[in-house]
């Protein structure tokens, strides 16, 4: 098989995907990165994340700004470019909001996903790392978790469009044998690249924990309101397995790796360290390493949470020869590391930005 060179990032501005095309360029990879800014800071000038990781990496990094619901636009992209693989990240994924507005989000996440699909393959396009999640197992039966754990009882939408799309991609790989895809389920992502240059910046609201508390560390929200300690867990707050964004990007090359040296039909692979921390405890390595204080409210549990989430890893170890190499306490520094340097996160406006747009410099 060809080693790939081109590779298409779809959602390639966000905080996952702004992070994976910094490896990939770093890798040698041509990257074609393209992004709606549903989730992600942009405007017609470009992306302020992918413009930063031009400044990390040194290289030009081919920037679209386009929707996979505009399937003759995405059509284009792969006329003018021969793209070997897709990373696809680009998804609609607040979890209140995707209960609010179900259609937004089986029309979003669901018909983007068939249209890129449609289009790859008309372009005998083949090879894939889909973006999924640890939410597709809802509430685990065991712990730690494997990836033949049961999935697909989900409390929320957005859990269950990545359900639907890795069921889709079942039954594309039982019907055409050409299809080359890993589905890689992240667990708790966090941290931001060591530079301090690109993060998290949340275009909605903050709800989850790690931004949440950097922002009443900054002092721009006076407490952080923990949902529930009367858990079963041992300080009764909740349980998750946070991984670096720095981890899940190099996931996201060894997968491709494998892709390109075999063909294995369609394959899942958890994205976590293993270890299992509670909300507390995030909260006690947080303010050591960053010497703040964080003002806690302990309310009621929210609405659709589980109790405690905490990977196997050791699938992606043995075939992708992956693990998660940086520590809680690295999460919480490179974190607050770019919530300082940006304590507004990227320039909302009048972005400047030497990322090619359309092609063209
Ligand atoms: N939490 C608080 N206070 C907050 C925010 C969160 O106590 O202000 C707690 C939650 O109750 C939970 C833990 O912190 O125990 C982590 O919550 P997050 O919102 O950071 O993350 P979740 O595990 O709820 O959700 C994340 C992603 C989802 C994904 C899910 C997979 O945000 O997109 O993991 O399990 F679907």
């Amino acid at each position: 098989m060809p080693k790939f060179k081109t590779i298409l990032v779809t959602g390639g501005a966000g905080y996952i995907g702004s992070h994976c095309v910094i490896d990939l360029v770093n890798e040698g990879y041509d990257v074609i990165a393209i992004d709606n800014f549903a989730n992600a800071v942009g405007d017609d000038e470009g992306s302020p994340a992918l413009r930063k990781a031009e400044e990390i990496t040194g290289k030009k990094i081919t920037f679209y700004k386009a929707d996979l619901l505009d399937k003759p636009q995405i059509n284009e992209i792969f006329d003018k470019h021969e793209i070997d693989c897709v990373i696809h990240f680009a998804a609609l994924k607040a979890v209140g909001e995707s209960m609010q507005q179900p259609l937004l989000y089986y029309q979003n996440n669901l018909l983007g996903m068939l249209n890129l699909l449609e289009v790859m393959r008309s372009h005998s396009c083949y090879q894939m790392v889909f973006s999924s999640s640890c939410t597709v197992y809802g509430e685990p039966e065991t712990l730690p978790i494997t990836e033949t754990h049961p999935t697909g009882s989900i409390t929320n939408v957005y859990g269950r469009t990545k359900y639907f799309i890795e069921e889709m991609l079942k039954d594309l790989n039982t019907a055409d044998k050409n299809w080359n895809i890993i589905s890689l389920r992240y667990f708790n992502p966090v941290g931001a690249h060591p530079s301090g240059l690109i993060g998290e910046d949340p275009t909605k609201e903050f709800t989850n924990l790690m931004p949440f508390m950097a922002q009443v560390a900054l002092g721009k929200k006076p407490v952080l309101t923990v949902f529930g300690n009367d858990y079963n867990t041992p300080d009764g707050t909740g349980i998750r397995d946070y991984i670096h964004v720095m981890d899940l990007a190099s996931g996201h090359v060894a997968a491709l790796n494998l892709l390109n040296d075999n063909h294995i039909g369609l394959k899942v692979y958890n994205l976590g360290t293993g270890k299992g921390v509670s909300v507390k405890e995030l909260v006690t390595v947080f303010e050591r390493v960053t010497g703040t204080k964080i003002p806690l409210k302990y309310v009621d549990r929210r609405l659709g949470d589980i109790t405690a989430m905490w990977a196997d890893a050791s699938l992606a170890k043995e075939e992708l020869g992956w693990c998660a190499r940086y520590s809680i306490e690295e999460m919480c520094t490179d974190f607050w590391r770019w919530q300082t340097m940006n304590p507004n996160g990227y320039p909302k406006k009048n972005v400047k930005s030497s990322v090619i747009m359309n092609g063209t410099s």
